[in-house]
């Protein structure tokens, strides 16, 4: 474990090297312990152990240490005081909410979220009574008016997946506070290296750990990061029976993706910003999603609340939907599929993929049309994504 000058360093340098604890052999990187269960010494001990009375592990469900050293790193990271690893994004996702509602309950949450959280949501919560208000949340007063005496959290995505808005959290914290409700935030899009929610006044933080965290497209994974009480109540309570708990395999692959979150975030943004600004410029392109441009709503936000403006870009095609398909099966360097953060560029198509959850009037409220295509920018050479998309455009004008 690092000494309290482990605090001063920069996000680049906690990332690789804080939460790490020296294990009997000096090993650099963190062994896997790649095991379900673990060995007591006695009888007594197991039945201490079970009884909160001695610390150590149990069953990796309950607890292991790849998995924790990936929370103790995380926990610093979004600057809370604990975190929990969750088998999925949605696993964090829903592990938050379930910890803080309960029948009878309300939230209010964006009208923009990721597709199965919105089915979470919509679907999922209402058959076990509990109530969800859908608003913009770029209008801060809507949030408010959408408060019931059964409200319990206020929750959102900044960016939003998939146009991008941005929204004011030390707004929605003041809103939170003021009505004692629990405020919930997806830091999937940034991650804590260009976001901290919690330092401008938010409960919780919930990530897709699959995305940049990982980095690499080969793991499932997700992070809820809050106060000690919260956790608990999301370990202890809800995950530990629930068991939507995170692999230690994929713990450990994790903690690799972190050591170069730094370097690899720089790219992606160097890389969205230059792709942004081309796509603007295309006469067969209507309209370009991406807060690192100036005519983006979320623009303002740039060097405050968010750091940059993050690798993931929407946009609309002058085209109708067969055209837009089209254009996506023309592309040779990015992959059609989705998820994002990862090395490889990848491109969806929302209303048919990631937001086909959605009602059709869901989608038409949240601005979902069939010619809006989302791209992940990969960290290839720019001039190498540039092209692929210019010879796809070139066939729409
Ligand atoms: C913003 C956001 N939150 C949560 C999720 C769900 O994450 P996972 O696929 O790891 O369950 C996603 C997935 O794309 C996402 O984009």
């Amino acid at each position: 474990m690092q000494d309290e000058s482990s605090k001063m360093w920069k996000a680049a340098t906690q990332a690789i090297h804080v939460g790490h604890e020296r294990e009997a052999f000096g090993s650099l990187v963190t062994p896997l312990y790649q095991t379900a269960t673990f060995v007591f010494d006695s009888a007594q001990q197991g039945g201490e152990r079970f009884a909160g009375n001695e610390p150590g592990y149990i069953y990796t469900r309950l607890g292991n240490p790849t998995v924790a050293e990936l929370e103790r790193k995380m926990a610093i990271l979004e600057g809370a005081e604990a975190a929990a690893a969750t088998a999925s994004g949605m696993g964090a996702v829903s592990a938050a909410l379930l910890a803080n509602l309960q029948i009878g309950d309300h939230l209010v949450a964006s009208n923009a979220v990721y597709g199965c959280t919105f089915a979470l949501m919509t679907n999922q919560f209402a058959r076990f009574g509990i109530d969800v208000t859908l608003v913009d949340f770029s209008e801060v007063e809507l949030i408010e008016r959408a408060i019931k005496p059964n409200t319990k959290v206020i929750f959102c995505e900044t960016p939003v997946n998939p146009h991008l808005q941005v929204f004011d959290l030390s707004a929605i914290a003041a809103i939170a506070k003021r009505h004692s409700l629990t405020s919930i935030v997806d830091n999937t899009f940034m991650t804590p290296l260009l976001q901290q929610p919690i330092a401008l006044g938010i409960d919780v933080v919930v990530h897709s750990a699959t995305k940049y965290l990982n980095g690499h497209g080969d793991v499932i994974a997700g992070i809820v990061c809050g106060s000690e009480a919260q956790l608990h109540r999301v370990k202890y309570e809800i995950l530990k029976d629930i068991g939507a708990v995170m692999s230690p395999h994929d713990a450990w692959l994790i903690l690799r993706g972190l050591k170069t979150l730094d370097v690899r975030l720089q790219r992606h943004c160097d890389n969205a910003q230059r792709v942004a600004e081309f796509l603007e410029q295309h006469p067969a392109v209507t309209r370009v999603y991406y807060p690192g441009l100036k005519s983006h709503s979320g623009h303002r936000f740039i060097g405050q609340q968010m750091r940059r403006a993050g690798g993931v870009i929407a946009f609309e095609l002058a085209a109708d939907f067969t055209q837009a398909m089209a254009f996506v099966g023309n592309l040779k360097l990015f992959s059609i599929a989705v998820s994002l953060g990862d090395a490889e560029s990848l491109i969806q198509h929302p209303a048919s993929m990631t937001h086909s959850p959605y009602s059709p009037e869901a989608r038409a409220a949240a601005c979902i049309g069939d010619n809006l295509l989302r791209i992940s920018v990969g960290l290839e050479d720019c001039d190498d994504i540039i092209a692929d998309l210019s010879q796809a455009l070139a066939a729409l004008v």
